[in-house]
């Protein structure tokens, strides 16, 4: 046989199980981000490198090690897109949506790509819904942000997720914390790893973000934000906590978050599920960016959720819809059945067919080991009482249902399973 190609490192398929899951996530996510106002936008997967070294920072991790760079036949130098913030404010900039609304907000979708070293919930190619906002300076635009997470996580019915805070200021404060962190730093340089050294010479708050044991808890003594910031990043911090404390959102402050890009100002956020360190959401404000790339001074802030990271928290059996298959015994019962099979296809019932003539035993054992929820079974004796034999694989429980009743029957079964999903 051939030599088969496998996937390349980092990346995965997404295979027709888990589809039920991600459908259902981004369902849920698109309808509750419609309903705080966001539109849609789609933003290209490649952009000029520049766009991500302006915005991201140059010596973030992200652009040092991750971007997948290339050069195009033209020699321009391209990159996959590490995240799609960047892009937006782009988009944003470049079709001047600024002159449009006096506060805009977008949503997106899609693959980012990082190469990062895989693991658990990391991949070199992965998906993020994110939102952004454009034009509020307030707290409450960042509350809203973080109340859009909390609701689709629990439409998803994902329980026991912790929302951190902190801020990483203005670019003032941020000045006056890196200055206290780095004169922390000197003083315990030997116990850092190599990398916080370099973070250390280059952008010293990256060190707070070291995976590293040892130097998490070296930093775990570090000087604290909170304590630095000027009257107006905390009365904006406190405002953020306000508008969570009156939708009766609780999240937890942690003082030495800082997140993995250089854009933020103010509010940053992470959301992480209940035993894993990886966070399922992150995201903030970032007050300077879309001046930085070249537009109006214009406040703004916004999140991504990695589709992979819930998905995987996303109970499957849950979430997946009914399965129903028709089996037919006899050449008679085919004939005359298929049919009424696709009239209820047409009406929106969604119904797969075996059309071999099998033994119903087999046909029953393929069901079982194929995961299908419902089996309707039409023979000759159905046939002539015009019923089918309706059976429920998961309780083994079976009954008659008239062709008359068939539809509404199903169509409760479906309503009753969407009414689960949400
Ligand atoms: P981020 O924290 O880099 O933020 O990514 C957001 C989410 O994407 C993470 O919380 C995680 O769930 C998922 N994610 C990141 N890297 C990987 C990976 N290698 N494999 C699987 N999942 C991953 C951003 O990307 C910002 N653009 C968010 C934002 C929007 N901030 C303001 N606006």
């Amino acid at each position: 046989m051939a030599e088969q190609i496998k996937a390349v490192r980092g990346v995965k398929d997404i295979l027709p199980d888990e589809i039920g899951v991600w459908r259902a996530v981004e369902q849920v996510a698109f309808s509750v981000l419609e309903g705080f106002g966001f539109e849609e936008i789609r933003v290209p997967i490649i952009e000029e490198l520049g766009l991500f070294e302006r915005s991201v920072g140059t010596f973030t991790d992200i652009v040092q090690k991750e971007m997948y760079v290339f050069k195009d036949k033209k020699g321009r130098t391209l990159a996959l897109r590490p995240e799609a913030t960047a892009s937006v404010v782009r988009a944003f900039l470049e079709h001047q949506l600024y002159l449009k609304k006096r506060i805009t907000r977008l949503y997106y979708s899609g693959a980012m790509f990082r190469y990062d070293r895989p693991q658990k919930g990391r991949y070199r190619q992965f998906h993020q819904i994110g939102a952004e906002i454009f034009g509020g300076a307030g707290g409450n635009y960042d509350g809203e942000l973080i109340v859009a997470i909390v609701r689709i996580l629990e439409r998803m019915k994902i329980s026991g997720f912790t929302v951190e805070l902190n801020s990483v200021g203005c670019p003032e404060c941020k000045a006056k914390y890196g200055a206290e962190l780095k004169k922390f730093f000197s003083e315990r340089s030997q116990k850092f790893c190599h990398d916080c050294r370099t973070r250390a010479q280059h952008n010293i708050l990256r060190v707070l973000d070291c995976k590293v044991e040892s130097c998490k808890s070296v930093l775990a003594h570090a000087p604290i934000m909170s304590e630095i910031l000027c009257a107006e990043c905390l009365g904006h911090m406190n405002e953020v906590i306000a508008y969570l404390a009156s939708i009766g959102v609780s999240v937890r402050t942690n003082p030495h978050l800082v997140r993995g890009l250089d854009y933020y100002t103010k509010t940053v956020f992470e959301v992480k599920v209940e035993n894993d360190e990886n966070a399922v959401a992150g995201g903030g404000r970032y007050d300077n960016l879309v001046q930085q790339l070249g537009g109006p001074s214009t406040p703004a802030a916004g999140f991504a959720i990695g589709m992979e990271r819930i998905c995987a928290v996303v109970a499957v059996q849950e979430m997946k819809k009914p399965a129903i298959s028709a089996v037919f015994l006899g050449e008679k019962a085919l004939r005359d059945g298929t049919p009424l099979i696709n009239a209820l296809r047409s009406r929106g019932i969604k119904i797969a067919a075996d059309y071999d003539d099998r033994p119903l035993k087999s046909q029953l054992k393929t069901a079982d080991k194929e995961g299908t929820r419902y089996v309707l079974i039409l023979g000759e004796n159905e046939l002539e009482r015009r019923e089918f034999l309706f059976k429920d694989m998961k309780s083994g429980s079976q009954q008659f249902v008239s062709f008359d009743s068939i539809e509404q029957f199903l169509k409760g079964l479906i309503d009753a399973a969407d009414a689960h999903m949400r």
